[in-house]
């Protein structure tokens, strides 16, 4: 195996898992349309990995040019990062994320099938578990119900997708990666999470806080069930999201694998902000303000599947992401 093409490998996991795929030799391509990321990135990577990626602009629901691109080039495998990810925006442009997200992977299907590229990997979340009931999610869980917004069912739609795509092709491979909630940075603070726009996530939103350019944050909630009130997540480096591609793809093999991808541990809002202050030194202001609807009190990956099965887990903490978090704010 040897030629990979990345959709959306401009974007913030695109660009530390292309680093991690570059340590083992992979060749790599990258397709992106820069809705929400910036070529310069590709300089970044270069000056990391010594290596540059081969960049086509292009907007996967734009078939020809998806179709253009795989005519010429044989890949052996796709990792699929493209997509819209706002969830506040997806509420109000659904329409917009099903296209992009939903017809958008349509296309690049199609094309890998007229074309004979037989495995991909698929960029998911946790938020396809909607909520089941208990704060621990594992993969045999139900998926699909009380999802809370158009974004999360576009990742639960593409998930059927996929695996229905396997029922009618007998070799075809596909990886469901379930993300939690990915912070952090490269540790060189070169390349890092950098949205065009307003953030909706926490960590973008304490880094625009920490720059002055948000006065205070809100936590959103102070008087859930949990230990100080606040929301527990499981928070994910990103290096470790990045190395858990790496680790599926040796895996791979006809038919579906699932994998959750998190630390296992839940860490509260009130933690965030404590470990922030604490790696910077500085005061982080905020406010307790109303809860966001559609927020969960708690929820956390069981990681042990991909650890028992791929020998993967996370290794780095959150006084790491806030570390190399700090880096990247010193540089950009
Ligand atoms: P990102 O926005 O930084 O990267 C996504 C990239 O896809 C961007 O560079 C964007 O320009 C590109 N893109 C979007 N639509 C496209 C299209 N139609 N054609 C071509 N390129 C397109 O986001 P990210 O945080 O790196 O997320 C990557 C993937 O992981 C997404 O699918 C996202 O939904 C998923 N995910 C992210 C999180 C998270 O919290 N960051 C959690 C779970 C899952
Ligand atoms: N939060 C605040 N203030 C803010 C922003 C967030 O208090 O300004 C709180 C939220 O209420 C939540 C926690 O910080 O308790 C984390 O919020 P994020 O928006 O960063 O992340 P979510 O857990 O809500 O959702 C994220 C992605 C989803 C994905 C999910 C699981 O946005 O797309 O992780 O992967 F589905």
């Amino acid at each position: 195996m040897k030629k990979v093409l990345v959709t959306g490998g401009t974007g913030y996991i695109g660009s530390h898992t292309i680093i991690e795929l570059y340590k083992k030799g992979y060749e790599i391509d990258v397709l992106d349309n820069l809705f929400n990321s910036k070529e310069t990135v590709l300089d970044k990577i270069e000056e990391i990995a010594g290596k540059r990626p081969n960049f086509y602009e292009i907007d996967l629901t734009d078939f020809d040019k998806v179709e253009e691109l795989l005519a010429k080039n044989q890949y052996d495998l796709v990792i699929h990062f493209a997509g819209l990810k706002a969830v506040g925006e997806s509420v109000e442009k659904p329409l917009e994320y099903y296209e992009n997200n939903v017809s958008g992977t349509i296309n690049l299907l199609r094309c890998m099938q007229k074309h004979g590229v037989k495995k991909i990997i698929f960029s998911s979340s946790a938020t396809v578990y909607g909520d089941p009931g208990d704060p621990k999610y594992t993969e045999t869980m139900e998926t699909g119900r009380n999802l809370a917004n158009p974004y999360g069912r576009t990742k639960y739609m593409i998930e059927e997708i996929l695996k229905d795509c396997v029922v009618a092709d007998k070799d075809f491979e596909v990886v469901l990666l379930r993300y939690f909630n990915p912070i952090g940075n490269h540790s060189s603070g070169l390349i890092g999470e950098d949205p065009n726009g307003i953030p909706n996530n926490l960590m973008p939103i304490i880094m625009k806080v920490a720059r002055g350019e948000i006065e205070e944050l809100s936590v959103f909630g102070d008087d859930y069930p949990t230990p100080d009130g606040t929301c527990l997540r499981d928070y994910i480096h990103v290096v470790d999201l990045a190395k858990g591609h790496v680790a599926v793809i040796d895996k791979m093999e006809p038919g579906v694998l699932i994998y959750n991808l998190g630390s296992g541990k839940a860490t509260s809002v009130l933690e965030m902000i404590k470990a922030f202050e604490a790696a910077s030194g500085q005061r982080l202001p905020y406010k307790v303000a109303a809860r966001r609807e559609g927020d969960l009190a708690e929820f956390y990956a069981d990681p042990s599947k991909a650890e028992r099965e791929l020998g993967w887990k996370t290794k780095l903490t959150i006084e790491d992401a806030m570390r190399d978090t700090l880096k990247f704010l010193e540089q950009n």
